[in-house]
C-alpha cells in the first residue's frame, strides 16, 4: 500500500519570520499525524532555518528546485548536496512554473533528476499539461512526453524512489480543480507508462501527487482515487489551518 504523500509548496511566498512560524505552528499541529507522509518546501534561503525548526518531527523538508552540477563556477545556483547538507530530503523538479516561466526542458529536468537521485534526495517531478493541450484531446500525450523526457536513463531501482506530480497547468492557483475522475484518468495513464517502462512492481510502489487547488474541501474526494497518492498544494500550504485541514481530512483514506 502507497503512503499518502501530503506536500507543501510554498513557491516564492513568505519571509524568514513568517516562513519560520509557519513551520513551527504545522510542527506542532500536526505532531500526532502518523497515516501519511507530510514535507513542507520552503524558499531555498529558508530551507536551512525551517529545516531547523522540523529537524527530528514527522515533517519533511524539500527545496523547489536545484542545479544538476557539482560544485563549481554556476553562480546563482544550488548544489544537491548543499540541499542535503541543509537537512533536505526531497527536491521539486519540473514545476510548470519553472518550465513555462523559466523555460526548463525536460532534458535540463532529467539531468537534475539524475542529479537529485545521485545526492539521496527524493526527486518530486512535476508533469501537467496546458488547458489548450487538454482541450485538443493531448493530455495524455504531453505527460507522457514530460515522463519520457525527465526520466530518460532512470534505473529501475532509482524510479522507485521518485515522486511524480501530476498538476495539470489549468488548476494551478486558478480555482479551477481536476474532478476527481479527470485526475484519476491521467493517474493511471502515468502509472501505465511507468509499468509498461519498468514494469509492474515498481508501477505499484511510485508515488503519483495530485497538484493544483487542492485543498481542505476537495481533497478526499480527489485522493481517494485509487492512483492519487497525495497532493503538492500550493497557495492553500501557506497557512497552518488551510495545510492541516487537508492532512486531517486524507488521513484516514
Ligand atoms: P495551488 O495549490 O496554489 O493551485 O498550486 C499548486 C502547485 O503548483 C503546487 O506545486
Amino acid at each position: 500500500m502507497r503512503r499518502l504523500l501530503i506536500a507543501g509548496n510554498w513557491k516564492m511566498n513568505l519571509k524568514l519570520d513568517s516562513a519560520k512560524a509557519l513551520a513551527q505552528g504545522l510542527k506542532d499541529a500536526a505532531a500526532g499525524v502518523t497515516e501519511v507522509d507530510i514535507a513542507v518546501c520552503p524558499s531555498p534561503i529558508y530551507v536551512q532555518p525551517v529545516a531547523e525548526i522540523l529537524s527530528g518531527s514527522n515533517i519533511g523538508v524539500g527545496a523547489q528546485n536545484a542545479y544538476f552540477e557539482k560544485a563549481g563556477a554556476f553562480t546563482g545556483e544550488i548544489e544537491m548536496a548543499m540541499l542535503t547538507d541543509v537537512g533536505c530530503q526531497y527536491v521539486i523538479l519540473g514545476h510548470s512554473e519553472r518550465r513555462h516561466i523559466i523555460g526548463e526542458s525536460s532534458e535540463l529536468i532529467n539531468l537534475k533528476v539524475r542529479a537529485a537521485l545521485a545526492a539521496g534526495l527524493v526527486p518530486i517531478v512535476c508533469i501537467g499539461e496546458l488547458l489548450k493541450e487538454r482541450e485538443a484531446n493531448v493530455t495524455n500525450d504531453v505527460n507522457r512526453r514530460q515522463l519520457d523526457g525527465s526520466f530518460s536513463g532512470v534505473s529501475a531501482e532509482d524510479m522507485k524512489k521518485c515522486v511524480i506530480a501530476y498538476e495539470p497547468v489549468w488548476a494551478i492557483g486558478t480555482g479551477k480543480v481536476a474532478t476527481p475522475d479527470q485526475a484519476q484518468e491521467v493517474h493511471a495513464d502515468v502509472r501505465a507508462w511507468i509499468a509498461e517502462r519498468y514494469g509492474k512492481e515498481v508501477a505499484d510502489v511510485v508515488r503519483i501527487q495530485y497538484g493544483g487547488s487542492v485543498k481542505g474541501s476537495n481533497a478526499a474526494e480527489i485522493l481517494s482515487k485509487p492512483d492519487v497518492d497525495g497532493a503538492l498544494v500550493g497557495g492553500a500550504s501557506l497557512k497552518v489551518d488551510a495545510f492541516m485541514e487537508i492532512i486531517n481530512n486524507v488521513k484516514a483514506l
